[in-house]
C-alpha cells in the first residue's frame, strides 16, 4: 500500500523516473487491471465499447438513492475518435461499411462494473448503452430550430468526445471538440458540421431520456465541463475551447437547482448565460446579443457579424474575440478545487508561441463565488525540464484538494520535450503548503498513448484512468509500435480503461 504521510503536502506514493516502456508504469505497491478495452462486448443486444477512450464519469449505482458507492458504479466512457487502421481495418478506402464501422465506434459508452474479490469487472444492465455517431440528440437552447441549424430540433449523434463533466444531478456532460474533419472523412453519411462541437447531456440512470445538445454553452472546440454551484444555487459551468489564441468561458443557469427535484435539474442548462473570460482585467464578458451591444455592432467588413443570439452561439470563438475575450494557450481541462472553490485551467502548449511545455493556471473568483464576474488569477505551475512535466490536459482532485494531472504531447512531434519527458505521464501536486505546486511522476503511460479522463471512486481506493491511442502512430498493422492491452492471441494495441488500486484512501 502507498505510504501514509501528509496528504496536502506530500503524495502517497514514492515518485517515479520517466520511461518509455510499453506498458503503465507505477509506484511500489500500485498495480493496474484493464477493464472495458476497445471492442468488447457488454450490452445484450451484442454492442462493443468504442475506441478511444477519452472522459471518464464515474456514477455511484445508489446515486439516486443518495448513496456514494466505490464498489459499484454506471461508469461513462467517451470515446474521442477513431484509428482507421483499427477500427474498420481500412485507412485508404472510403468504403460504406469503413465509414458505418467509424460511426459506431465513437460517442458514449455507459457501462456498469462492480468491484468483487478483488476485482473490477463489466455486469450486464438494461442501462448498459452506446451513443454513437447515430443517436438521437435533441437541440437545446437558443439555437434549437434556428436557421443556423436550417430549423432542426433534433439531429444525429454526438463526436469529437473529448472530456467532460458531471452534474450534480447525475448526469453527463459530454463535450464535442475536435469535430472539424469528419464532414470530409463520413461523406455521403449525412453528418452536418452545425450540428456538433456542443455540449450534450446524457442521462447515465434513464435510456429513455433523449440526449440533449445545450447550444446555450456555445460552439467552439468543447474539452471539458466543470460544474459547480454558484452561492444562490444556479448551475455554472467552466469551459475551455482547446485551440491555439482561443478562450475560456462559463455558462451560469438561469434557474436555481433544487437537489430534491431531479426532473427539474435535467432542465437547468438549456437556459442560462454564456460569458468569457478577459484575464487583462479579471472580468466575466457577457455573450449575448440583446444585452452586449458590442455584438450587435461587431462588423465582418461593411456586414454585421451577428444578427442573433443563435449565431452568437454558432461561432461563440468570433463572438469572445470581439467582446475582448483574452485568447490563451490551448485551454485543456478544468477543474474547481474541492475545498477552496479555486479553479484550475491547463493550458497545454501553444507551438505558435513557442510555448511547449504549457503551465497551469488559477484563478479565484470574487468571494469564491462561482457566479462572479469578477476574479484574480496567477499561475500554479509552469512545464518544463526543471518541473519534469509537458503539456498538461486533463486534471481531478482528490478529497484533500491534491491536484493529479496527466499529459498529452502528441500534437507537438520532435521538440525539447522528448529529451526530458518520455512516455506521457501522470503528476500529483499539492496545492497547500510549501511543496505546492510541485510535481510528483505518478504514472507512465504505453507507447504513443495518452492518459486520459482521471476519475477517482468516492473512497479514494481506485483511480480509473483511460488509456487513449497506444501505437498511435503505427505504420501498419504489420508495423506496430505497442502491442498495449492486445486481446488474447493478437497483436493490436487497444485503447481501454484502467483500474488503479493501492491507494490509502481518504482518511477522515
Ligand atoms: Fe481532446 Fe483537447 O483534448
Ligand atoms: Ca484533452
Ligand atoms: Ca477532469
Ligand atoms: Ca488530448
Amino acid at each position: 500500500t502507498g505510504q501514509a504521510a501528509a496528504p496536502r503536502s506530500f503524495p502517497p506514493f514514492r515518485m517515479i523516473e520517466p520511461t518509455t516502456a510499453d506498458t503503465i508504469t507505477l509506484p511500489a505497491g500500485y498495480r493496474f487491471q484493464v477493464l472495458a478495452p476497445w471492442g468488447e462486448k457488454f450490452t445484450d443486444d451484442g454492442r462493443t465499447i468504442g475506441f478511444n477512450h477519452d472522459f471518464v464519469g464515474f456514477f455511484p449505482i445508489d446515486l439516486l438513492e443518495g448513496g456514494r458507492s466505490s464498489t459499484e458504479a454506471l461508469l461513462t466512457i467517451n470515446h474521442e475518435y477513431v484509428n482507421p487502421l483499427f477500427v474498420g481495418g481500412n485507412t485508404k478506402e472510403r468504403t460504406a461499411q469503413q465509414i458505418r464501422a467509424e460511426m459506431q465506434d465513437v460517442g458514449v459508452s455507459v457501462v456498469r462494473v462492480r468491484r468483487e474479490a478483488g476485482t473490477w469487472k463489466v455486469v450486464p444492465d438494461p442501462r448498459n448503452r452506446r451513443i454513437d455517431a447515430f443517436t438521437d440528440v435533441e437541440l437545446t437552447g437558443p439555437v434549437r430550430g434556428s436557421a443556423v441549424v436550417k430549423g432542426a430540433t433534433t439531429v444525429k449523434g454526438t463526436v469529437g468526445n473529448c472530456s467532460g463533466g458531471q452534474t450534480p444531478w447525475g448526469t453527463l456532460l459530454t463535450c464535442e471538440e475536435n469535430v472539424d474533419g469528419y464532414q470530409k472523412a463520413w461523406e455521403g453519411s449525412g453528418y452536418e458540421a452545425m450540428h456538433q462541437g456542443w455540449v450534450t447531456e446524457i442521462d447515465p440512470f434513464d435510456p429513455a431520456w433523449t440526449p440533449k445538445k445545450r447550444t446555450g454553452m456555445g460552439r467552439f472546440r468543447h474539452e471539458n465541463a466543470a460544474v459547480v454551484l454558484a452561492k444562490d444555487g444556479r448551475v455554472v459551468a467552466y469551459m475551455g475551447d482547446d485551440m491555439q489564441d482561443a478562450c475560456i468561458y462559463k455558462f451560469v443557469s438561469r434557474g436555481k437547482y433544487d437537489p430534491k427535484n431531479r426532473a427539474a435539474a435535467r432542465d437547468l442548462l438549456a437556459d442560462g448565460d454564456l460569458y468569457v473570460a478577459n484575464f487583462g482585467n479579471g472580468t466575466w464578458v457577457l455573450l449575448d446579443y440583446d444585452r452586449n451591444k458590442k455584438l450587435q455592432d461587431a462588423r465582418n467588413g461593411d456586414k454585421p457579424l451577428f444578427t442573433s443570439q443563435a449565431e452568437v452561439l454558432a461561432d461563440a470563438r468570433a463572438a469572445a474575440l470581439a467582446v475582448g475575450g483574452t485568447p490563451v494557450d490551448r485551454p485543456e481541462d478544468i477543474e474547481v478545487h474541492p475545498r477552496n472553490g479555486d479553479v484550475y485551467a491547463a493550458l497545454t502548449n501553444n507551438s505558435k508561441h513557442g510555448n511547449f511545455f504549457g503551465q497551469i493556471i488559477k484563478w479565484t473568483e470574487a468571494g469564491s463565488d462561482p457566479g462572479a464576474l469578477k476574479f484574480l488569477w496567477g499561475v500554479f505551475a509552469y512545464g518544463g525540464p526543471q518541473s519534469g512535466f509537458a503539456s498538461p490536459d486533463n486534471l481531478v482532485f482528490d478529497a484533500y484538494g491534491n491536484l493529479w494531472m496527466v499529459t498529452d504531447n502528441s500534437d507537438l512531434g520532435t521538440n525539447p520535450i522528448k529529451a526530458y519527458h518520455g512516455n506521457n505521464a501522470m503528476f500529483f501536486f499539492p496545492t497547500e503548503g510549501p511543496n505546492a505546486g510541485k510535481a510528483y511522476r505518478f504514472a507512465v503511460g504505453p507507447v504513443e498513448a495518452e492518459m486520459t479522463g482521471p476519475v477517482f471512486s468516492p473512497d479514494g481506493r481506485t483511480l480509473f484512468l483511460a488509456i487513449q491511442h497506444p501505437g498511435e502512430d503505427s505504420p501498419s498493422l504489420d508495423q506496430l509500435t505497442s502491442t498495449f492491452a492486445a486481446a488474447p492471441g493478437t497483436k493490436i494495441p487497444r485503447p481501454t480503461l484502467v483500474a488503479i488500486e493501492g491507494f490509502p484512501g481518504w482518511r477522515a
